[in-house]
Order: C-alpha cells, then sequence, then structure tokens
C-alpha cells in the first residue's frame, strides 16, 4: 500500500548547481542558468498537483552581483524571458507570483515587467510562486530594522511595541506562512543567507542532485523525506 504524504504547505527552494551541472558536460555556466530556468515551472506545476501552497524559489541573491558581468547578465535576461511568459503558467494553473528582495537595484524594464506579473496574478490562489531576486536574508531584516524604526521616530511605534510578530509583519512577504521545508540542491549544506528569520523551524533536505535535473520525481522524494520528518517547534512532543 502506498504511504499517504504529509504535505508541506510552504517549500522553499535554493537552486544550487546550474555551475557545475554545465561544466560537467563541457558547457559555459549561463547553459546551466539556461536549463535551471526551465525547471522552474515543471517545479511549481508538480507543487501545485501535489498541493504545496508556497513555493519560494532563490533565485539571485544580494551576492550575485560579484559574478562576471556575462554571467548577471545572462541571469537577467532569463528573469526578463521567464516574466514574459510566465503568465501563460500562471493562468492555466492559477498560480500567483510574488517577487522578493531589493527590486529597486533591478533594471527598471525587470522592475515594471514585476509589477505586471504581481498585478495579473494577484487573484490566484491555487499556489504562490515568489521569486527571491536581488534578496538576501540579512538585507530583508536590514530593511525591515530600518523600516520599524523609522515608525519609532515617527513616534507611530514605541520600542516596546517590537516583538516577533511586528518584525515578521516587517519582512517582505508578511502574509505568506513560514516555509515547513527548505531543499537545497547539488551538495552543499548551507543556508547562503536565504529567509533567515523565516527558516528558524524549517526542515532541511539536502539533495546531491544539480538544479537542472531536479524535476517533480525530485520534489516527491524531497515531500517524502519530509513525511517522515516529526517536526518540532521547540516544544516538548505530546505522545
Ligand atoms: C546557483 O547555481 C544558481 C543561481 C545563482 C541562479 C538560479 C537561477 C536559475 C535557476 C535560473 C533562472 C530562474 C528563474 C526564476 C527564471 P550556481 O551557478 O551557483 O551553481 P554552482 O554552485 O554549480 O556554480
Amino acid at each position: 500500500m502506498q504511504e499517504e504524504l504529509k504535505i508541506p504547505r510552504h517549500v522553499a527552494i535554493i537552486m544550487d548547481g546550474n555551475g557545475r551541472w554545465a561544466k560537467a558536460q563541457g558547457k559555459p555556466r549561463t547553459f546551466g542558468h539556461t536549463e535551471g530556468a526551465k525547471r522552474v515551472a515543471d517545479v511549481t506545476r508538480a507543487a501545485g498537483e501535489i498541493g504545496i501552497e508556497y513555493v519560494t524559489l532563490y533565485a539571485f541573491s544580494t551576492e550575485n552581483w560579484s559574478r562576471t558581468a556575462e554571467e548577471v547578465g545572462a541571469l537577467m535576461k532569463l528573469f526578463r524571458s521567464y516574466l514574459k511568459t510566465c503568465t501563460k503558467d500562471a493562468d492555466e494553473n492559477n498560480m500567483r507570483i510574488r517577487v522578493i528582495g531589493e527590486r529597486s537595484a533591478l533594471d527598471p524594464d525587470i522592475q515594471e515587467a514585476i509589477r505586471e506579473v504581481e498585478e495579473h496574478t494577484a487573484s490566484y490562489d491555487r499556489v504562490t510562486l515568489t521569486l527571491a531576486i536581488n534578496y538576501g536574508g540579512r538585507d530583508e531584516l536590514r530593511r525591515a530594522v530600518r523600516n520599524i524604526a523609522k515608525e519609532v521616530s515617527d513616534g507611530k511605534l514605541t520600542p516596546d511595541d517590537i516583538d516577533q510578530d511586528l518584525i515578521s509583519a516587517h519582512l517582505d512577504a508578511p502574509d505568506i506562512p513560514d516555509p515547513d521545508l527548505l531543499i537545497r540542491t547539488c551538495g552543499e549544506q548551507r543556508i547562503s543567507n536565504f529567509l533567515l528569520w523565516e527558516i528558524a523551524y524549517s526542515e532541511l533536505y539536502f539533495t546531491d542532485v544539480a538544479w537542472p535535473d531536479f524535476g517533480p520525481e525530485e520534489l516527491k522524494k524531497a515531500v517524502e523525506a519530509y513525511t517522515h520528518r516529526d517536526r518540532r517547534f521547540g516544544g516538548v512532543k505530546n505522545s
């Protein structure tokens, strides 16, 4: 008999290994990103089918600007192209698309494409895909702290009003529940500044499979592993 899967409500993914995957085939790193971009639609569609409500993907970190101009340019081109074509997928799959991160540093046409996609998909509610672009967990917290400080200096808040809920409310996507499961592909076992506040109690899943090879079957394996996890939130288990 097939075991019943416990479905995480929110899955966050560090899509790692595009460069190594391409290099192993004697191809340029950018080829790995192009193939990796194709997995975004496959994996989000599969997530919706399994019943995962939220998928958050680490597409470009605040540290990724230090890559060569060629690689940064290739990634920006892929974001442009994805943002232009994803509405068809979104329409078909009732998928809402959002972006977290400091978008003001992105080219104006990318900012405009983000605005349009977010507006076009705002009422869709089967699955929400959040793309983290120019995102860093520390930078998200820095921006939240700065906004809270402004509200204190404007007299809208007092320091005593600052509790965990207030901090969460000042993050980039305060209405999205924290990830239940964080996946990182291609072997490395670190967080790399992704969703630092939000993953406090997430289950972690690391796989050696590189992102361009991570399809629906690999997602299912991660959900199977999650099914066997005994989730704790710091309390004592009731049994
Ligand atoms: C990490 O692999 C991956 C990235 C820095 C970029 C992720 C982007 C994509 C998957 C493509 C575009 C996405 C969208 C949403 C259209 P790496 O290059 O650091 O791999 P390496 O560790 O093997 O060098």
